[in-house]
């Protein structure tokens, strides 16, 4: 029944276009509203979400993209087999009142090679830049080409991505860039393990193992909190809990400056406490941010 006191239910878009998107965004801004936007790769779950509730809890229209973006793939990475449910996102995004998705084809963001990068020098190096040495050089351009072609006011990151943050946060600042990042915090499963859509990965055995990397983070911090400050002996404990698993291969566990990303001796100040290991299907990041006295 139509009534003039109706409320018209508000219908999530989802556009496949750049010009699509754009002509969404301007509508939105035009209303006077507070752009939000959460990148992501789709294969969406809990931390994912609690970005998206972060950005409507802030602003007063809420993008997410969903684009698998294959210039930070390595060419032995797992761009292939990525998870893509789009359907099952599309429905989350829903579901979590997102005002619009934007989900575009390769073609649609990269339709020629790309000659411009964008390189956050230094921040891109250390950690999981080591073995992975064009990965951050793919997230900051692709973020710098959705932020430009969506122009926020804010956007959204996971902590568990602590050095994309960092990147990105960086990058923003370096390049005058009018907006803002937040950082939201890590979501776990119960049993401790942070949430990423490369879980999906893996087996029962490798699932069973996998809590170790945070049982290490909290090892750690314990170890800082009862007065331990010398990197060296706080990794060498962090490496004996990573090698009760017989599946894990560790790639780093690294003390660092959490704002330059430069690996510390002695713990003080603010700093980051990350790992990455490898197991048979599947590379696992995990972190901890720690203010020391
Ligand atoms: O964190 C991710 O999912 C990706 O690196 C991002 C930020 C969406 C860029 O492709």
């Amino acid at each position: 029944v139509n009534s003039v006191f109706s409320v018209a239910k508000k219908v999530m878009k989802i556009a496949k276009t750049i010009d699509e998107i754009r002509m969404l965004v301007a509508d939105a801004g035009m209303a006077d509203k507070k752009i939000g936007f959460v990148p992501t790769m789709g294969a969406l779950h809990a931390g994912h979400l609690s970005l998206i509730k972060k950005a409507k809890q802030q602003c007063e229209f809420v993008v997410v993209s969903i684009f698998v973006n294959p210039t930070q793939f390595g060419p032995n990475e797992d761009l292939n087999k990525y998870p893509r449910p789009f359907d099952d996102d599309i429905k989350l995004c829903r579901k979590n009142g997102v005002d619009a998705v934007f989900a575009p084809s390769a073609e649609e963001m990269y339709p020629d090679k790309n000659l411009t990068w964008v390189n956050v020098e230094k921040l891109s190096e250390p950690l999981c830049g080591k073995s992975r040495p064009t990965h951050f050089r793919g997230v900051a351009t692709v973020c710098a080409k959705l932020f430009n072609i969506i122009q926020p006011d804010v956007a959204y990151f996971g902590q568990k991505d602590a050095q994309q943050a960092a990147v990105i946060k960086r990058m923003v600042a370096d390049l005058n860039m009018p907006m803002r990042i937040v950082v939201c915090p890590i979501v776990r499963e119960p049993d401790g393990l942070a949430m990423s859509s490369r879980n999906k990965y893996l087996d029962a055995e490798q699932r069973k193992d996998a809590p170790l990397l945070y049982a290490s983070l909290q090892e750690a911090q314990l170890l800082i909190g009862g007065g331990q400050r010398k990197s060296a002996f706080i990794k060498e404990q962090m490496k004996k809990i990573l090698n009760i698993s017989k599946l894990m291969e560790i790639d780093y566990i690294s003390i660092v400056n959490a704002d330059t990303l430069e690996e510390i001796e002695e713990v003080s100040g603010r700093v980051l406490i990350a790992l990455a290991v490898k197991m048979p299907s599947a590379r696992l990041i995990d972190n901890i941010m720690l203010d020391v006295e």
